[in-house]
């Protein structure tokens, strides 16, 4: 029989995950949607096909995994009432950002199986990076349902260090702020440097999406691709000089180190 998920929150991520599933060969029929917006509701149940429902217990009944995919500051009360009603074999698997294992598991009691993972947005698009790390108590069966459902979104990893958990929000989980800020900064130097703004958007893009599929298909390291486009003495050199010079590796380091600190930051103030 096909594992039944049941979702708690269908908004972006947990439509992209029930989305991924379902692509993924999952039946509809197999996935529970619940959801306080009907909105969210309607669009789960019109672009995926699955069940939906506005009562989170009755979506858990007899649920192989249930994927808390609610914000950070609703998912104790959702934790707390499904705790006494879900069987002790079922899979929590959460994707709240700084909601640590050990929350989870004062929420929902000792002994149960927890995995919290580390989704990001071009998950909306199978094109996801996250990271997964579990309790105890999570089983081998548990630990590849897990991994193939964020693997049906994108790039799936393991984590054996929970404490690593905020250097991943920092690099993939805020990361594709960071892509889309380069983005807007390419196509605002275009245009200062007199392309017309559609067509600096319309290279900008194209330069970001081509190099990262380019550098996904080597095999040579990012630096050797790098290198390949910039001969000495020429426009490219140039650029990199200005790059280096302003300290763009210590920048970007510094930008990570203020997330991941954050991360801990947020974390440190969730009540038990
Ligand atoms: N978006 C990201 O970049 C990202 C990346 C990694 C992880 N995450 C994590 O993913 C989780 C979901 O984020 P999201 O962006 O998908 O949020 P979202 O779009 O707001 O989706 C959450 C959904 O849950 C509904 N909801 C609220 N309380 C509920 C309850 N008690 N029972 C059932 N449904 C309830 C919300 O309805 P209302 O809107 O009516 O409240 C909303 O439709 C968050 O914990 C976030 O930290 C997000």
């Amino acid at each position: 029989m096909e594992p039944l998920f049941a979702f708690i929150g269908g908004g972006n991520m947990g439509r992209a995950l029930a989305g991924g599933l379902v692509a993924s060969g999952h039946s509809p029929s197999r996935i529970r949607v619940a959801d306080v917006s009907e909105a969210c509701r309607l669009a789960c149940a019109a672009i995926h096909g699955v069940m939906v429902t506005d009562d989170n217990l009755a979506a858990c009944a007899g649920a192989d995994v249930v994927v808390l995919a609610v914000k950070p500051q609703q998912l104790r009360e959702v934790c707390v009432a499904l705790a006494p009603v879900v069987g002790p074999s079922t899979l929590f698997l959460s994707i709240a950002a700084g909601i640590t294992l050990a929350h989870l598991e004062a929420w929902l009691g000792d002994g149960r199986a927890i995995v919290r993972a580390m989704p990001n947005t071009p998950a909306q698009i199978g094109c996801g990076a996250a990271a997964l790390c579990a309790n105890g108590a999570v089983s081998n069966t548990q630990h590849a349902l897990a991994e193939s459902l964020l693997a049906s979104v994108g790039v799936a990893q393991w984590l054996d260090d929970e404490r690593l958990m905020d250097a991943v929000t920092a690099l993939s989980g805020s990361g594709p702020a960071y892509v889309f800020l380069l983005l807007e900064l390419l196509e605002q130097a275009g245009t200062e440097l007199g392309l017309p703004a559609a067509l600096s958007r319309k290279l900008a893009l194209a330069t970001v999406e081509g190099s990262a599929r380019l550098a996904s298909a080597s095999s040579d390291e990012p630096a050797t691709l790098r290198r390949q486009v910039t001969s000495p003495g020429g426009t490219t050199e140039k650029a990199l000089q200005s790059f280096n010079d302003a300290d763009l590796a210590g920048i970007v380091l510094r930008a990570l180190t203020a997330a991941r600190d954050r991360g801990r930051e947020l974390a440190a103030q969730v009540p038990y």
